[in-house]
């Protein structure tokens, strides 16, 4: 690990800990004074009785920074760090000797179970499932990066009552046969006319409901053919959209709720062994405590319905027990809407009350809802909610429109055919960088004009920072492979503020997960790339006059920093373009 300030943080720990007596932490902090700042003197003073100034003057003289950094006492005890700028010029050198650009493979790997996407078969996938899969796709790319076993797994809801009435009603259309022909995108008609045959048809309501006895038994071949078909439609469809979008889930990672069916009974049989299975209304229930309901009655987790069926939650119990007992998971990211938590917070309090977490962590990576540009729930103009295929279609369009106007302005020498393929690599980037760069917390707002734009924390923006430095080092004629060992000079503040920048890409992966959050990583390379925009202007580096010693410094600067950019965008799924 090359990072400035983790390094100088353990020598001033060090000096700390020969002071106060004990470990104590340095507390250091990038700084605007100087390069970094630690301010830990004046808790220990504190505790010491002293005054943080002679503490901090103890630290110094105990603290051996020598090549490292300038350490002056400001105030009433703080350390304005200036580190030294062939340290600095060392680290990067380090860095870029390293496939991994600084940043290490975790210390304890974890066996990640990452639950997302998951849509609902019989139903096309909306703009909401667009953040879950873009969320959890980022995640499986991160924590596979750091060095974290990754299981993906998608819960699609392939189960329950309403395949009575889709089952039925694939009949009526002609059965398999149908399926094969059922236009992929007409699965919300599907589901609508079945539901409307169920609602006025009480024959059709009872073939429905008999369906569902013989679903759920799992022995009537005919049923499972036609369940089968009907998952595959969707399952066919989802798929459409990965591919396109490059995200990573195939159908080997297809878990739905239909596969934790035949271990249900054994769920409420190892509930009842803990004694925490309890009758409420005819309902197979669980008491957890902490919940009520809005009449601020206790809420239980209900397991079996009094019609004898299972539900969602005995589902996602039993999927806590494959996940944690035959995979071995030591953390679970579960990426699904906040208005799940209650839900998920409920089936883990019951999982960890019956000791079916052994230990493993459950976290829910939850999203808020994407919002039109008139701040309400993002509806296409039918008043249906937008379909996720048309928001791509749209985003690739947009992009590919984008990118012959710049040609037709003379701003990119492009051939058409590379501004089809860069308009498809903007629109797709764009969405997920739109997504992906958001507080995924919070509600947010999907605006084209935006997420396709070159200007601002957008993926456009960095995508030509990145296609600038390669046409860097085509006019300079520098293959990039053979400056990787140069120690650059950190001369001018640029310099020193974009090598700082390049030396923080760890911490910055290190701080996205650990709140997961991927708008972090965004942060950080929507500043790299403006820390290299302020560092060419002020830096020449082709310019007449340069000397080719600087030359080549100042192209291992701009060679790590397209690799990093490459880097944080890849762990995103978004590619770069070599030119644009
Ligand atoms: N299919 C569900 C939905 O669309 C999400 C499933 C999330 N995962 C889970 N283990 N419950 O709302």
């Amino acid at each position: 690990m090359a990072d400035p300030l983790y390094l100088v943080e353990q020598r001033l720990a060090d000096a700390f800990e020969t002071v106060a007596g004990r470990r104590a932490d340095p507390v250091v902090r990038p700084s605007d004074r100087a390069d970094a700042q630690a301010n830990g003197a004046l808790a220990v003073a504190k505790e010491l009785g002293r005054s943080p100034r002679d503490v901090a003057n103890d630290v110094v003289a105990a603290a051996n920074l020598v090549g490292i950094a300038d350490v002056e006492i400001a105030g009433p005890g703080f350390l304005n760090l200036t580190f030294a700028a062939e340290w600095l010029g060392g680290l990067i050198a380090e860095t870029a000797a390293d496939a991994r650009l600084g940043v290490a493979a975790a210390s304890t790997p974890e066996r990640v179970v990452i639950d997302y996407s998951a849509p609902n078969v019989a139903k096309e996938m909306h703009a909401g499932h667009l953040r879950t899969t873009l969320i959890g796709d980022a995640f499986v790319r991160i924590m596979d990066f750091l060095g974290h076993t990754v299981i993906k797994e998608n819960h699609i809801g392939d189960w329950g009552t309403p395949f009575g009435m889709l089952i039925e009603h694939l009949l009526d259309i002609g059965g398999t046969e149908g399926a094969t022909t059922m236009e992929v995108r007409d699965l919300n008609g599907f589901y609508q006319a079945a539901r409307v045959k169920f609602d006025a048809d009480s024959a059709f309501a009872d073939r429905a409901r008999n369906r569902v006895v013989k679903l759920q038994s799992r022995d009537d071949l005919e049923t499972t053919t036609l369940w089968n078909a009907l998952v595959r439609q969707s399952t066919l469809h989802f798929n459409e959209i990965y591919t396109k979008l490059g995200i990573l889930l195939t159908d080997d990672d297809l878990a739905g709720e239909s596969m934790y069916q035949p271990s249900m009974p054994l769920v409420l049989e190892r509930l009842a062994e803990v004694g925490l299975l309890e009758e409420s209304d005819g309902a197979k229930v669980v008491w957890v405590d902490g919940y009520t309901n809005r009449d601020g009655d206790p809420l239980p987790l209900i397991v079996q319905a009094r019609t004898g069926g299972f539900n969602y939650a005995t589902s996602d119990l039993a999927c806590v027990i494959d996940r944690t007992e035959r995979l071995g998971a030591t953390l679970m990211l579960y990426c699904v809407g906040t208005p799940q938590a209650q839900h998920l917070n409920m089936v883990w309090a019951v999982a960890e009350m019956a000791g079916f977490m052994h230990g493993a962590k459950a976290v829910h990576v939850n999203n808020g809802n994407v919002l039109g540009s008139d701040k309400k729930m993002l509806k296409s103009r039918s008043g249906d909610p937008v379909r996720f295929i048309e928001l791509i279609d749209e985003a690739v369009g947009r992009g590919t429109a984008m990118m012959r106007e710049r040609v037709a302005e003379g701003r990119s020498d492009v051939t058409d055919e590379e501004a089809v393929a860069l308009g498809q690599l903007i629109g797709i980037g764009g969405l997920k960088y739109a997504e992906l760069s958001s507080d995924r917390i919070r509600d947010y707002v999907l605006d084209f004009d935006r997420t396709l734009s070159f200007e601002g924390n957008t993926a456009p923006y960095l995508q030509y920072a990145y296609a600038r430095i390669r046409s860097i080092f085509r006019r300079a004629a520098t293959d990039p492979v053979t400056i990787r060992t140069i120690a650059p000079s950190i001369d001018q503040p640029q310099e020193r503020a974009l090598a700082l920048r390049l030396l923080g890409y760890s911490a910055a992966l290190g701080s996205t997960v650990e709140s997961y959050s991927p708008h972090k990583l965004c942060t950080y390379l929507f500043d790299l790339a403006q820390e290299f925009s302020g560092f060419y202007e002020a830096c020449p580096i082709l310019k007449e006059g340069v000397s080719d010693e600087l030359r080549m410094s100042r192209l291992a600067l701009a060679d790590l920093t397209a690799r990093t950019l490459q880097h944080g965008l890849g762990l995103l799924g978004i590619d770069v373009p070599e030119r644009m």
